[in-house]
């Protein structure tokens, strides 16, 4: 098992330099699951190379599917896949249920497990069953496992109002209706940038959705997609790029993150400028500095795109420590999202947990170096923040866990000067 040692800062502006974004976990894998509505094969490119890309694509291997792997590209040729959902795969990854649409969409039946993924609340799939139901499917537990049997051999097309606005439930039904029968509406749609990418893509390929972006989302099915040799483009990681934003606010003299796109982190860029960073942002370019005084208390509260993101709450709540005054940090998506204060408490911050979803940040406090461990793929890298602004020598294990969603994070902090080393235990 690999672990990181990391030494810190001891709270001074030392890094500097400039570091690439890579592309989107999030976007990335439901590239790879719509590579089974397509007729031919279809290319990924910019394609982060990170543990959840690589079983995600182990998953549609064991089922079938040949795939092709270059540096940050694939090229998945489908066609001969079967509709079974390798167990043992799929159930280490949440985006494996969003493999279900295009399943269902092109075979009109699907057997998985429950999905997997980090461990940061109940994270149900009840929404997924009432739309598959509402489309004519019937839906059967045996063993463990799910089989969704559309009436007929052929989802029909309905109107379909997500009681909580899900992003792997809106890609996964979007993805269902392309090859259904009859129109379908999504209403309360999710809005995050990724799942306007992919609608973009499967237009490309001769889909018809329309809406995506907007919280309702109507689809037009279409016989076949095909990629005619016109690759999909992975968008920049808005999470990864955000995380560096929170990094460069705490410890860099100057830090450019480049190859991001801004708009995708507005919320974060206000929220940070409110507690007192300069950020400046040019194109595709944005530059940050930690303040040489001090930084203010913000209060933030996670929300669906375009609010703040619940997947950059755990770095920025690192950031909060480093705040003078109190903040409240109210994470209204996952309510298992806030566990991981209790280690940072451990390194000498001040954060009192109020309910499974508040948390009351008192600042600024000194953070201690400390043995980590990591919880979940964010709060890992909100650790390998604290630990790289923290006083003395730090270890973070179950880094699989960071592996997961970012691409060789020592090398590209090291190259910022951060003093971080991956070691086998
Ligand atoms: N929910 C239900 N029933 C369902 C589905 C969701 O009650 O059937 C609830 C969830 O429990 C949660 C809320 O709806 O309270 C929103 O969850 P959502 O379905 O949007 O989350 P997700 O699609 O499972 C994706 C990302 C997460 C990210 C969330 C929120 C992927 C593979 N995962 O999860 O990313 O936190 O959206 O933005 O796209 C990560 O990358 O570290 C990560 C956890």
């Amino acid at each position: 098992m690999a672990y990181f040692r990391i030494t810190g800062t001891s709270h001074r502006r030392v890094l500097s330099g400039a570091v690439d974004v890579a592309g989107a976990k999030n976007a990335a894998l439901k590239a790879i699951a719509a590579a089974v509505l397509f007729d031919d094969p279809l290319g990924i490119a910019n394609l982060p190379e990170i543990e959840d890309v690589s079983r995600m694509l182990d998953l549609l291997e064991s089922m079938g599917a040949s795939v092709t792997r270059a540096p940050h590209h694939v090229t998945i040729d489908a066609r001969r896949i079967g509709h079974t959902m390798t167990p043992e795969i799929s159930k280490r990854l949440r985006a494996s249920i969003v493999l279900t649409g295009p399943l269902l969409a092109r075979f009109g039946r699907v057997t998985f497990p429950h999905p997997g993924g980090c461990v940061i609340g109940a994270r149900p799939i009840d929404a997924f069953e009432d739309a598959f139901r509402a489309m004519g499917a019937r839906i059967t537990l045996r063993n463990k496992l799910y089989t969704v049997t559309a009436g007929g051999g052929r989802l029909r097309g309905a109107e379909i109002f997500f009681k909580k606005q899900s992003v792997t439930g809106t890609e996964t039904v979007m993805m269902a209706a392309v090859r259904s029968d009859g129109p379908t509406v999504i209403k309360n749609a999710a809005m995050e940038p990724e799942i306007l990418w992919l609608a973009e893509c499967l237009n490309a390929a001769g889909a018809k959705i329309s809406g995506a972006g907007t919280s309702t989302i109507s689809i037009v099915p279409v016989k076949r997609l095909r990629s005619r040799g016109k690759e999909m483009r992975v968008i920049p990681d808005r999470i990864e790029a955000g995380s560096f934003l929170i990094l460069g606010a705490l410890a860099a003299k100057r830090l450019e993150v480049r190859g991001a796109e801004p708009a995708h982190l507005e919320s974060l860029i206000e929220h940070l400028r409110a507690a007192g960073v300069p950020i400046s942002t040019a194109g595709r370019s944005m530059i940050v500095r930690a303040p040489k005084g001090k930084l203010r208390a913000i209060d933030i509260k996670t929300h669906e795109y375009p609010g703040f993101p619940t997947d950059l709450q755990a770095p920025m709540t690192v950031f909060l420590t480093q705040c003078e005054g109190q903040s409240l940090v109210f994470e209204t998506i996952f309510e298992g999202r806030l566990l991981y204060t209790d280690s940072l408490n451990q390194m000498g911050a001040n954060i009192q947990l109020m309910d499974a979803h508040r948390a009351l940040v008192r600042g600024k406090t000194s953070l201690r170096a400390r043995r980590l461990e990591s919880p979940d793929l964010r709060a890992g890298l909100a650790f390998v923040i604290a630990a790289l602004i923290a006083d003395g020598v730090s270890t973070i294990h179950n880094i699989y866990n960071i592996d997961r969603g970012y691409e060789r994070v020592e090398e590209r902090l090291r190259a910022l000067g951060a003093a971080i080393e991956r070691f086998d235990e």
